[in-house]
């Protein structure tokens, strides 16, 4: 496993038109995240783990034409995958089963780059791979919906049922633990490894969880925390992989 480290191929030649495309884009972002902010409708992921995945949805954009984002919350990041896709032809379908979120989300896009280019689905992604996203090339997936054991692995098949399969899948909360026993299934890392492999390909995202970093190491009030030494997201070549699952 590595740590994200690559940049958009585009930006690797010297072109001097890429440079200034990415600037703004760096700029839009920030604009989005502080009206988002104002709004009280922040991505729930840190900084850097926004930054690395929108450096993938922009590395990716050649392999597919299609982002989806699985668990929009208030729409912290499908507003920022929303601009992104606007500025590389790129269609965002949102996937989340609570339609209040849903709602807040849809709003979060309406008053930064608009909806031109996204569509909401009200149901989970099992639902969507085999109806409306039946045949879609995807460039990139984020799944950050249900964290439970069950609900992770389910993801991951539907994923896989998919074809072709989607070239790049980020998964969040990737060090997310409960000290609670009804959060003891909540595992997202045990899903991934015993779906696809203990020593699956990937590159870890965001940030690696530190005392004193912005990851929350020891239990909170609702008993969560991230394990220290692990990395709060990861990045899986899906479509490159060969796995059993
Ligand atoms: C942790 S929040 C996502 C945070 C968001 N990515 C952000 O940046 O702030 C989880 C979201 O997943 C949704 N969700 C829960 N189970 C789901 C499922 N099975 N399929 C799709 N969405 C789900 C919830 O309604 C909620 O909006």
């Amino acid at each position: 496993m590595v740590q994200f480290g690559w940049f958009p191929a585009c930006c690797g030649g010297g072109s001097g038109n890429c440079s200034t495309q990415g600037d703004s884009m760096t700029q839009t972002l920030e604009q989005i995240r502080s009206t988002l902010a104002a709004m009280g409708n922040h991505s729930h992921t840190t900084e850097k783990f926004q930054n690395d995945l929108m450096k993938a949805a922009r590395s990716y954009a050649g392999e597919g034409n299609i982002l989806v984002e699985v668990g929009c919350f208030r729409g912290g990041l499908t507003a920022q995958f929303a601009a992104i896709g606007k500025e590389l032809n790129q269609h965002l379908h949102v996937i989340d089963i609570d339609p209040g979120y849903m709602e807040v989300a849809r709003q979060s896009v309406e008053a930064t780059t608009g909806t031109e280019n996204v569509t909401f689905h009200l149901c989970d992604l099992a639902t969507f791979a085999q109806k409306a996203g039946k045949g879609a090339n995807i460039s990139l997936a984020l799944i950050d919906g249900d964290h439970f054991y069950n609900g992770v692995v389910a993801d991951i098949r539907a994923l896989l049922s998919m074809k072709p399969k989607p070239y790049g899948v980020a998964f969040h909360d990737y060090s997310l633990r409960y000290a609670t026993p009804e959060g003891k299934d909540i595992r997202v890392d045990r899903a991934i490894r015993d779906t696809l492999g203990h020593d699956f390909p990937h590159v870890q995202i965001g940030e690696i969880s530190r005392p004193g970093g912005p990851l929350r190491t020891e239990p909170g009030q609702d008993g969560h925390f991230h394990e220290v030494g692990a990395s709060e997201g990861v990045l899986v070549e899906l479509r490159n992989l060969a796995t059993n699952a």
